[in-house]
């Protein structure tokens, strides 16, 4: 631990510095247990392996002990290695993991052979080519961290953890498009409006424009002219005995953190994208939504339903009854309709019912409306075709004032997802698809006709 007090105490009189390398040669290589990391000059930075879950992981951490200080991982995505596997710098020029079997795999991808690798007092690990030029650097291939002097390039993103404890691809990720905006979405979503829960509002600012931190932590936009075009952290924080990062955390918000190096003290968040950790999209999972209690965010679940897995809020929810169909035998609805208040709908709706009140909706459920009843259904199924055919379909809503495509759409989908036979009716990603207007609907076939058939 004195160690480690005195080279933080050592490298603070480098920050003006931060060009500094240690040169790493053709044939050097590191083992998880001894010689596991090499040093920045200051000591400040180290790249080699660290601690993760049950094994060693590789990356670029501050020389400290816990798993926050890691700035930068390799192949995130594969599981931690043993205390036996080696890593090289060989002597051709590559950087590979070498198993204990004999099995290597490349931590870096660079296009040439390198002669010559680096750790910067920057935080930095560069590869060199015989021309002494970078071939690769870790500061153009970012994690979840961006350190001072670091840029998000436009096309670049940055990808949350899964947890503090398991640094590998989380579900969000800070997105630096080549519009001029910098904007935030779960992952595996298009980079489309409905899905983004964050973004700086410097939409069509000119491609290249970059993201940008400073190391008194003033994170900022240039464009491509370099000109500031937007501040995040309106003025700098003290630079003396500090460090800074922005992180994008497990939880979706990305904060610039500091740390006094002086008390070697715990990372403080002193800047975050968001105070309302619900802003997040799809941290609760299907049929789950998100709370602010007090502080903190927490998943709930729909009335009538209950954790798929209690305590894993991703799992979402399921219906905690059973219910073979909308009415008992008695003839009344076995549903209730509830209202949840001060709740909003973040996605797209999957329907909009237009003037409708919610005692309507209600009465509709009760009486002759969804549960689209008490007569026999296959007459119901008859006479909705029938006012189809006829292109009568004012019959079905009677006084109501509805949206005639809208209706259109919905009686054919109806029309459609009752039919007898299971294999004719569409998959429920068709049937959203539908509600949507994204894609034609067929018209459907009689129900009689399949009556008949059968
Ligand atoms: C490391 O290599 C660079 C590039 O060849 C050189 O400029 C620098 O002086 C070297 N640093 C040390 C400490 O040897
Ligand atoms: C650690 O690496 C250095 C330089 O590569 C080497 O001289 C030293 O013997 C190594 N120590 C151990 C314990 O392997
Ligand atoms: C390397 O370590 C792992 C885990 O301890 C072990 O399963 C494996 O047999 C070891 N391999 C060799 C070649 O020693
Ligand atoms: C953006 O950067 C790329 C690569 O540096 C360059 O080829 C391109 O011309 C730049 N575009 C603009 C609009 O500056
Ligand atoms: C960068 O921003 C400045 C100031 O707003 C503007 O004058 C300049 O045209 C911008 N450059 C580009 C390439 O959009
Ligand atoms: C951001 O702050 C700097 C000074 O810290 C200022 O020069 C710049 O104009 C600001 N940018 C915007 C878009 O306000
Ligand atoms: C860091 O901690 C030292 C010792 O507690 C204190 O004197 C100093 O003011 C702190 N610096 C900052 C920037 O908070
Ligand atoms: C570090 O954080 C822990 C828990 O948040 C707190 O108890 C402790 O006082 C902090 N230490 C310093 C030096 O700020
Ligand atoms: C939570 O549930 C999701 C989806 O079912 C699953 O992928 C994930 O591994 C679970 N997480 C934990 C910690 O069990
Ligand atoms: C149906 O009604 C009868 C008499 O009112 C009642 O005893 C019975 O519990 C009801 N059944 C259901 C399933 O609600
Ligand atoms: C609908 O039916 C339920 C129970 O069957 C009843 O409690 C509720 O008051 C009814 N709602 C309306 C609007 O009639």
């Amino acid at each position: 631990m004195a160690s480690i007090i005195f080279f933080l105490l050592l490298a603070l009189s480098f920050t003006a510095s931060a060009q500094r390398q240690t040169n790493i040669t053709l044939g050097s290589s590191l083992t998880p247990i001894t010689n596991s990391s090499w040093l920045s000059p200051s000591g400040l930075y180290a790249f080699g392996f660290f601690r993760q879950r049950d094994g060693y992981s590789i990356g670029v951490f501050l020389s400290g002990i816990s798993l926050k200080n890691v700035v930068w991982a390799a192949r995130r995505d594969d599981a931690p290695v043993p205390s036996n596997a080696t890593l090289l710098f060989t002597s051709d020029g590559r950087v590979v993991l070498r198993s204990a079997q004999g099995d290597e795999t490349p931590i870096v991808s660079a296009s040439q052979p390198a002669s010559l690798a680096s750790m910067s007092d920057s935080g930095n690990f560069v590869l060199y080519n015989s021309d002494r030029q970078i071939i690769w650097q870790s500061f153009d291939h970012p994690t979840d961290t961006l350190l001072p002097t670091q840029q998000l390039k436009a096309g670049a993103e940055l990808f949350s953890p899964v947890s503090e404890t398991d640094l590998s691809t989380g579900i969000y990720r800070l997105k630096m498009q080549h519009d001029g905006h910098l904007v935030q979405y779960p992952v595996n979503t298009p980079d489309t409006a409905p899905y983004a829960y964050f973004a700086s509002g410097t939409y069509g600012a000119g491609d290249n424009v970059t993201l940008n931190l400073d190391p008194d932590g003033r994170l900022y936009l240039l464009n491509s002219t370099g000109f500031n075009i937007k501040n995040f952290t309106a003025v700098g924080y003290p630079m003396k005995e500090t460090i800074n990062m922005m992180k994008l955390d497990a939880d979706g918000i990305f904060r610039l953190y500091s740390r006094n190096l002086t008390r070697n003290g715990n990372w403080s968040a002193v800047w975050s994208s968001t105070s309302n950790k619900c802003d997040p999209k799809g941290s609760c999972g299907l049929n789950g939504y998100c709370v602010m209690k007090g502080k903190e965010a927490e998943c709930t679940c729909l009335p009538g339903f209950e954790f798929v897995t209690q305590g894993n809020w991703t799992s979402g929810c399921e219906r905690d009854f059973h219910a073979e169909s909308c009415n008992d035998k008695n003839g009344s609805s076995t549903y209730t309709m509830e209202e949840l208040s001060n709740t909003e709908w973040e996605d797209v709706s999957y329907s909009v019912l237009s003037s409708t009140t919610k005692d309507n909706c209600k009465l509709k459920q009760n009486g002759t409306g969804i549960c689209r009843l008490p007569e026999d259904e296959a007459v119901l199924e008859q006479w909705v075709y029938q006012c189809f055919l006829d292109g009568d379909m004012d019959k079905l809503v009677g006084d109501e004032i509805v949206e005639k495509k809208q209706l259109d759409r919905m009686v054919k989908v109806g029309l459609w997802c009752t039919l007898d036979e299971p294999s004719l009716r569409p998959s429920m990603k068709k049937v959203l698809l539908m509600l949507e207007g994204t894609v034609e609907i067929p018209i459907p076939p009689s129900p009689t006709s399949f009556f008949t058939a059968i």
